[in-house]
């Protein structure tokens, strides 16, 4: 005889209906999100209507996603799951950078540019320099390491954001570090931004008093053969929302201060006006070994 669906019996049931999944994974994965979900429900005991708004709040979620925005990814990031998945995935060894968000403005076709390049194509905003070396955690540097660079602008744009306004490829560059892992660039100090609230997710940031701000930041992809690629960010040092980023992404090791030099012959030699700003950024990348024995 057939068992009510009823409370009590509704997880085990459910659980059930997944034993025959042939896939070892899918079926454990279906079933703690079986579980989970049930006493999720459970606690918070929705009303109808309350389940109903949760329903077309992720219908709402999907409509605002297309071949360029992805709300689903932009939730995940504000509710932390993001950086939860990224901290799982991302266990490194001790003195390896630390990796964060990769958001949503990263291009797969990031422009190649020269070492000391300029990668702001517009404005008259103050250039800084940022540089640093690619080494591995046992301090060895790793010649020929790709650098990969994007950061919104002063006003805290990125370029695909406003593509009337802002010339395609501005403040990006995809970089190769020289003999000695060095790799350096000009730019301008970006702005904190808001993260884009014109949809669901805004209405739940909104909703929950939440503000939608990333601290000022650059963000890199750095990687070279052997080693693990790690996605992460410089974060400027007082930027405001480094202590309350809407999407979880800082991390303490990441904050890198501005400083002031002045040194004419090398402003000269970076192509600055002296004095100039400057920001310093070692990347440590881990060998894929490492990274298999950090998870294992
Ligand atoms: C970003 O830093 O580009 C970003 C990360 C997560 C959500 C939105 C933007
Ligand atoms: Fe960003």
């Amino acid at each position: 005889m057939a068992t009510d669906f009823s409370e009590t019996t509704a997880t085990d049931a459910v659980v059930r209906s997944f034993s025959e999944t042939p896939d070892d994974r899918l079926k454990a994965v279906l079933t703690s999100l079986t579980v989970h979900l049930h006493n999720f429900v459970r606690e918070t005991e929705p009303t109808q209507h309350e389940w109903e708004q949760g329903i077309d709040f992720l219908t709402d979620v999907g409509h605002t996603c297309d071949g360029i925005r992805q709300e689903f990814i932009l939730l995940s990031d504000v509710l932390g799951v993001s950086m939860l998945v990224d901290a799982i995935n991302n266990r490194k060894p001790v003195g390896a950078t630390e990796s964060t968000v990769l958001g949503p403005f990263h291009v797969v076709d990031s422009p190649e540019r020269e070492l000391g390049s300029d990668i702001a194509l517009a404005g008259d905003a103050k250039r800084c320099v940022v540089r640093g070396k690619v080494r591995s955690v046992d301090s060895s540097t790793i010649p020929g390491a790709v650098v990969d660079v994007w950061q919104a602008d002063d006003a805290g744009f990125y370029d695909i954001q406003l593509p009337d306004l802002i010339p395609e490829r501005n403040l990006r560059g995809l970089f190769t570090a020289d003999d000695e892992g060095a790799f350096w660039f000009r730019t301008i100090i970006p702005k904190y931004y808001p993260i884009p609230a014109d949809g669901p997710v805004g209405n739940l940031l909104r909703a929950s008093h939440r503000h939608p701000y990333r601290p000022a930041h650059i963000h890199f992809i750095s990687g070279a053969e052997g080693y693990s690629p790690v996605t992460t960010h410089l974060f400027i040092e007082g930027s405001p929302y480094l202590d309350d980023d809407t999407v979880f992404g800082v991390k303490e090791s990441l904050v890198r201060a501005v400083q002031q030099v002045d040194d004419a012959p090398l402003a000269q030699h970076y192509g600055v006006a002296n004095p100039f700003d400057l920001i310093e950024f070692d990347i440590v990348l881990n060998t894929v070994a490492d990274t298999v024995r950090v998870t294992a």
